[in-house]
């Protein structure tokens, strides 16, 4: 069974990305073995840019966080999904930091800078907006989703939903339902 890791980027718990994240983990039930990180429960914090995990050949962190917890997860699942809100154009800061934090994979002794052991993973996003234009985030997206080929994950898919600033309504739109429902597939396949 595939180790699929979801990490929820949002503060409104009762908001469109939790709305999402119980409907996916009942697609996944019985499918998947699943893991949820929610940022907004959890101790996450921003990088140090202290390099102490460049003195190290495993992809490790000297912070003591739920994020450091996660690292072996983050290296060995399969893959990795990611729900958030668009925050000011971007993802959001807890989102942001969880990304930085995956400095810890990158080694400049590699040949391609990385020190996952796996990196064959795949890695998508779906993300909330409220009023701005979808085309423009969805690039936004998929440029941040690159940026976790030095944790291993290598294969990106990107959706960005629009017009969900209401909490929940996402549950209201067959479509982006059928958007959620398409990449869960694909991460599974
Ligand atoms: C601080 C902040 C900044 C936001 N910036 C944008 C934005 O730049 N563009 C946009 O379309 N929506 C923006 N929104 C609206 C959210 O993206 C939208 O309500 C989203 O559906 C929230 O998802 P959630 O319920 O999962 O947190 C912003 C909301 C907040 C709180």
């Amino acid at each position: 069974m595939k180790k699929i890791l979801i990490v929820n980027g949002s503060k409104r718990l009762k908001g469109n990305s939790y709305a999402l994240e119980a409907h996916i983990v009942k697609q996944l039930k019985g499918r998947a073995e699943v893991i949820c990180l929610d940022i907004a429960k959890k101790d996450v914090r921003p990088c140090l840019a202290c390099d102490a995990c460049k003195q190290q050949h495993i992809p490790n962190c000297i912070q003591k966080d739920d994020f450091t917890a996660l690292i072996p997860e983050i290296d060995n699942c399969d893959a990795m999904l990611l729900l958030a809100p668009v925050h000011w154009d971007q993802l959001p800061a807890q989102l942001k930091a969880f990304l930085d934090r995956t400095y810890s994979f990158m080694d400049f002794t590699q040949l391609d800078f990385s020190m996952a052991t796996r990196k064959d993973k795949k890695i998508a996003a779906f993300l909330c907006s409220g009023f701005g234009p979808v085309p423009v985030y969805t690039q936004m997206a998929e440029a941040n989703l690159k940026l976790f080929a030095t944790a291993g994950f290598r294969n990106s898919m990107a959706h960005v939903a629009g017009d969900a600033n209401v909490p929940g309504s996402i549950m209201e739109k067959p479509e982006e339902l059928k958007a959620a429902d398409e990449m869960v597939e694909w991460l599974l396949a």
